[in-house]
């Protein structure tokens, strides 16, 4: 049977964002439930109008990723109390031209971390608004993971058994509600 696609979406554009690599530690606790790929934001154009015709290169290769994905898996920083521009700017694109969204129907988990003492929470319940809007399903339940040096190591491991056990039980949880997705979407597809 073919694997779960499971499409990774980090709200981050720095190099060494930690919510990348909290998306990597999810991969690797989540083992062999899924195939992962994670999906650039970073090269997309600003969001215009003007330019939905034709799609810029990189925007229709966003949009043919999401599209290809059973489920989504949204890992965000909070900027200013709410999600950074490169997300939203990825997720405007992804529900573009009218008509032709790539979002609708999708299921989607929300997860994200900073060094504040409410690591990204505002971000999520902004991101889980905009998502809604759009027509995802988006798991329910709170991950707001505070970052500390030592949390995920340079193998994408987590060393504090808390918070492995609490990001295994997300990812499990997470591939179990996005299968039950996955089997509807791909007879919708054939
Ligand atoms: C413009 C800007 C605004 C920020 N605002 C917040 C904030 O509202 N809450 C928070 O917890 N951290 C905030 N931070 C700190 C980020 O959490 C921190 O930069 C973190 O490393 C971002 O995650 P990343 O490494 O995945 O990009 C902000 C950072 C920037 C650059």
């Amino acid at each position: 049977m073919a694997k779960f696609k499971l499409g990774i979406i980090v709200g981050s554009n720095r190099r060494e964002s930690i919510n990348r690599k909290l998306a990597q530690a999810l991969v690797r606790l989540g083992g062999a439930a899924f195939e992962a790929k994670f999906i650039r934001i970073d090269d997309l154009p600003m969001y215009n109008q003007d330019n939905e015709q034709p799609l810029p290169a990189a925007v229709a290769r966003f949009k043919a990723e999401v599209e290809a994905s059973d489920a989504l898996l949204f890992a965000t920083p909070e900027h200013n109390r709410s999600i950074p521009a490169v997300l939203k700017n990825a997720i405007d694109w992804g529900g573009r031209p009218y008509g032709k969204s790539s979002w609708p129907g999708r299921p989607a988990a929300i997860i994200g971390t900073s060094g504040g003492a409410i690591s990204t929470a505002v971000a999520q319940q902004h991101l889980r608004a905009v998502l809604g809007n759009q027509g995802l399903h988006v798991m329910g339940g709170e991950a707001y993971i505070q970052f500390k040096p030592d949390l995920i190591d340079s193998e994408s491991n987590v060393p504090d058994d808390n918070v492995r056990k609490f990001l295994k039980n997300f990812i499990d949880q997470f591939a179990a509600f996005g299968g039950r997705f996955a089997p509807a979407q791909k007879q919708a597809a054939a």
